[in-house]
């Protein structure tokens, strides 16, 4: 089974949220089983130099793309024991972040024509191609429509992973029309139209032959119209095609024991974790006190991660004995919230703004709860990663989250977690304070810890679940 990956985004190569990860732990794990990966994705300015020298130039092309014809070279290097291709254009890619243009049509349309032009001149064809999220919505979209009836491609199946509806990559109709010199009739409604535009995200689930989302829950979700995105009708019509595998992490990368930014490593031993605390209370500039319990918080700034929610409970939390520490980037509307709450609650509560892998990494060490309140999460990594490194996740029950937090019973002395259901400042304050009296009940506590190592966060049993998939298309 030889499978393509088309991503915008893939560790260790360039990273901006849980994509990446996933891009570069599944194909990992795909491998184990006997699967043949190759992840395609643009050489962006800001992939380390210890990667780029590595690179093998494996020839190029021009794309034409309306009336434009672009370079495109293709380089390739394993990193991590994975496969890369890159695609290699300066002019879209080498630029300071990987998203936020005004050209991003044109940067990810000719993405995916060097994806398809890539696999029109392989001499080794895949049997399937797995597009992930809007950037390579219409990798399969030009498989079914412009290169329907190359003999070679013809035979190659698609793959569509929803990682998040919410962006979905909307131009005007007459913008993606040009770029991709399209008849009007695959700008309708059965095809890329989407109310009155156009939509890389609808290509994607028009035209794929299957589709997959990260979580069973979300799956369900995004076939009504409250998660849907307005694309709820689209998935209900193609239902049968849809299944939800939940993510896993690399947990070779994730684990306490080896990870190179974690100051006290453990894997087991509660005793060794609560080491990292007064570590990252003093490098953050919190009062130094190992009793008072860590509230971690990494996340992209968005509303979607609930940050209205934290926003609005952060006064009352602050009464609790508790500290929190955050790290993320995002809306400076939330930035300016949590640079406020920073000013009145000195010692109290620490923010980084930013990206800062390794700091990511010694909150989840350090913390002793991690809080994660999402609107909407199609799986969740954080929560996941919390976990591996024995922090109990505060959730809202949603998405991913559902399939993978379990709220803490007391009677049962079952669950890894809490949980609350509402969207509301009230129940979040409300499952705080309960985690919070857990916490000073060192056996319950233990408890819940130990629930946590229960289960197994790594991609093995997700990975057969894809190879399935691949398996049942590639007959
Ligand atoms: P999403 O992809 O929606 O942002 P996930 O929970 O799936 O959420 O994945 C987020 C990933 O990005 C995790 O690996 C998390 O640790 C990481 N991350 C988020 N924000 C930052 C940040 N500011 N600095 C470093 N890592 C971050
Ligand atoms: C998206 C989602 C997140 C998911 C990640 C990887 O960024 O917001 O829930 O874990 O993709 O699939």
């Amino acid at each position: 089974m030889n499978v393509w990956f088309a991503a915008s985004e893939a560790v260790p190569l360039a990273k901006t949220g849980g994509l990446a990860d996933v891009v570069g732990a599944l194909p990992k794990a795909l491998a184990a089983r006997g699967v043949d990966v190759t992840v395609v994705m643009p050489k962006y300015g800001g992939i380390p130099e210890e990667w780029v020298r590595e690179m093998k130039d494996r020839g190029h092309f021009y794309v034409a793309m309306g009336w434009r014809r672009q370079y495109c070279g293709l380089l390739e290097t394993v990193a991590d024991g994975v496969r890369f291709l890159l695609v290699d254009n300066e002019y879209y890619f080498k630029r300071g972040y990987l998203y936020g243009y005004g050209d991003e049509a044109e940067r990810f349309v000719f993405f995916s024509f060097a994806v398809a032009e890539a696999l029109a001149r392989s001499d080794r064809l895949p049997d399937v191609v797995h597009c992930h999220d809007w950037q390579t919505g219409l990798v399969p979209f030009l498989l079914r429509t412009r290169y329907a009836y190359d003999p070679g491609l013809r035979n190659v199946r698609t793959v569509f992973t929803i990682h998040n509806l919410q962006y979905q990559g909307v131009f005007s109709r007459g913008l993606l029309q040009d770029l991709l010199s399209a008849g009007d009739d695959l700008l309708g409604e059965d095809g890329i139209e989407f109310y009155g535009a156009a939509s890389c995200m609808k290509a994607g689930l028009m035209y794929a032959d299957k589709l997959t989302t990260v979580s069973p829950t979300y799956a369900r979700e995004i076939q009504t119209p409250e998660y849907g995105e307005k694309l709820d009708g689209v998935l209900r019509a193609r239902a049968g095609d849809l299944v939800g595998i939940v993510n896993g992490i690399d947990t070779e990368s994730y684990d306490p024991m080896t990870d190179p930014y974690v100051r006290a490593p453990y894997r087991q031993s509660l005793a060794k974790k609560r080491l990292n605390k007064p570590a990252l209370q003093e490098e953050l500039g919190l009062q130094v006190d190992a009793r008072t319990p860590l509230v971690g918080i990494v996340s992209r700034l968005v509303r979607q991660k609930g940050m209205d929610l934290i926003g609005q409970a952060l006064p009352e939390l602050l009464q609790e004995r508790v500290q929190i520490a955050v790290l993320g980037a995002g809306d400076p509307d939330f930035e300016g919230m949590f640079r406020d709450a920073i000013g009145r609650y000195p010692g109290r509560i620490a923010v980084w703004f930013g990206f800062n892998e390794g700091l990511a990494r010694r909150i989840y060490a350090a913390s002793d709860l991690f809080l994660m309140p999402s609107r909407f999460e199609p799986c969740g990594l954080s929560q996941l990663i919390s976990l591996r490194y024995r922090t109990v996740p505060i959730v809202r029950e949603t998405g991913g989250l559902c399939d993978t937090v379990e709220a803490f019973n007391e009677y049962e002395g079952t669950g890894n977690g809490f949980s609350f259901g509402p969207a509301t400042s009230h129940d979040l304050l409300y499952t705080v304070r309960r985690a919070l009296a857990f916490y000073e009940d060192e056996e319950a506590w233990a408890r819940i810890v130990a629930n946590g190592t229960k289960r197994d966060y790594g991609w093995a049993a997700s990975a057969k679940q894809y190879e399935q998939l691949y398996r049942t298309l590639a007959q």
